[in-house]
């Protein structure tokens, strides 16, 4: 090798070196705990603003961001009709459906147009980073998202109010979280070793949790226990949900500048369970044989569940 060459392989070597050093640095220092390094993609695909039929009654009355993050799976479609059709019951409510994935769903919008609610549908895939993770922050970068719509457009009276595509919910829960302020809170069922989350309330004051994951969090509380004023959530500065399993309700309520004092107490007291965190059992992902059925309906009733998700 001649001396130029040396030279040549050294600063390449060198620099090699010098790059990863530098962005492990980077990586350690810069990021915030559980926050991106790369900018997310965000897709926002369709929306309805009003709905189908004008209710006088609802005028006036603060509107309710439902958010509610979902991802590809053979429940999916299941999942999303169960839970629209039970919100086509409460008054004076946009639901969000935001996607994990780089594209919207057709058959995702399709029922959102079907069932008539004012309505936003986006998409936002997790950062594979966080999909390798050995306990994977799920449904962290479509609740972002939509998280950001919701300040960009969502109205100062409204509330914000995070709902997972397989809980199960008592309409009568949005009548208690539509008069919040800041941050209000509630008992959410099914969830850990206690079968119940909830805020330990004193003389109507909020003075602790009883969750059976305690986890050093400051609010030990689900995503389905509480809700957010739109108003107070603008005025803040710094909002974000980091992408730490388990501890996206805590460093979101955190990054809301709360403190245990200002949680408005709801449910009678926190007394009455209506909203619960179960689960649906997980389908396997199949891929059907169809030779004998080209010419049938179970050609196109196989191509209308592949739409769906249910199938691969
Ligand atoms: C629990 C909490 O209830 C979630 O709010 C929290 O995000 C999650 O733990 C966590 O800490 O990772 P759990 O029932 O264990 O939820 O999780 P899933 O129901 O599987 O997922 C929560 C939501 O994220 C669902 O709406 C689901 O559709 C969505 N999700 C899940 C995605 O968007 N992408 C995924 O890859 C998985
Ligand atoms: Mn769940």
């Amino acid at each position: 090798m001649t001396r130029r060459q040396r030279i040549v392989m050294a600063v390449v070597i060198g620099g090699s070196l010098v790059y990863i050093i530098l962005t492990q640095v980077f990586l350690v220092f810069a990021g915030a705990p559980g926050e991106p390094l790369h900018p997310e993609v965000r897709k926002f695909c369709s929306a309805a603003i009003k709905k189908n039929v004008s209710i006088a009654e609802e005028e006036g009355m603060p509107i309710i961001y439902v958010v509610t993050p979902t991802y590809r799976r053979p429940e999916m479609i299941a999942e999303l009709t169960r839970l629209g059709q039970t919100l086509t019951m409460v008054q004076r409510i946009h639901w969000i459906v935001a996607e994990d994935s780089g594209t919207c769903t057709a058959a995702i919008t399709i029922l959102m147009q079907r069932l008539g609610l004012p309505y936003t549908h986006l998409a936002s895939p997790m950062p594979d980073v966080y999909r390798r993770e050995r306990y994977v922050p799920r449904g962290v970068s479509n609740r972002r998202a939509a998280l950001q719509w919701v300040k960009e457009h969502g109205e100062d009276n409204g509330v914000l109010f995070f709902l997972d595509d397989d809980n199960a919910v008592d309409i009568r829960l949005f009548d208690e979280m539509r008069s919040t302020d800041k941050v209000s809170m509630w008992p959410v069922g099914l969830i850990g070793d206690y079968t119940v989350s909830s805020p330990v309330v004193n003389e109507g004051k909020v003075v602790g949790f009883y969750d059976g994951w305690p986890a050093g969090r400051k609010f030990q509380v689900d995503m389905a226990g509480f809700a957010v004023g739109v108003g107070y959530l603008k005025k803040q500065k710094k909002v974000t949900m980091p992408y730490i399993a388990g501890h996206e309700e805590d460093g979101f309520l955190k990054s809301l500048n709360l403190s245990i004092k200002d949680i408005e107490v709801k449910a009678d007291g926190c007394t009455n369970i209506l909203v619960w965190h179960t689960r649906t059992a997980k389908n396997p992902s199949r891929t059907l044989k169809l030779d004998n059925h080209q010419n049938d309906n179970i050609k196109i009733l196989t191509d209308n569940m592949r739409e769906m998700g249910m199938i691969k």
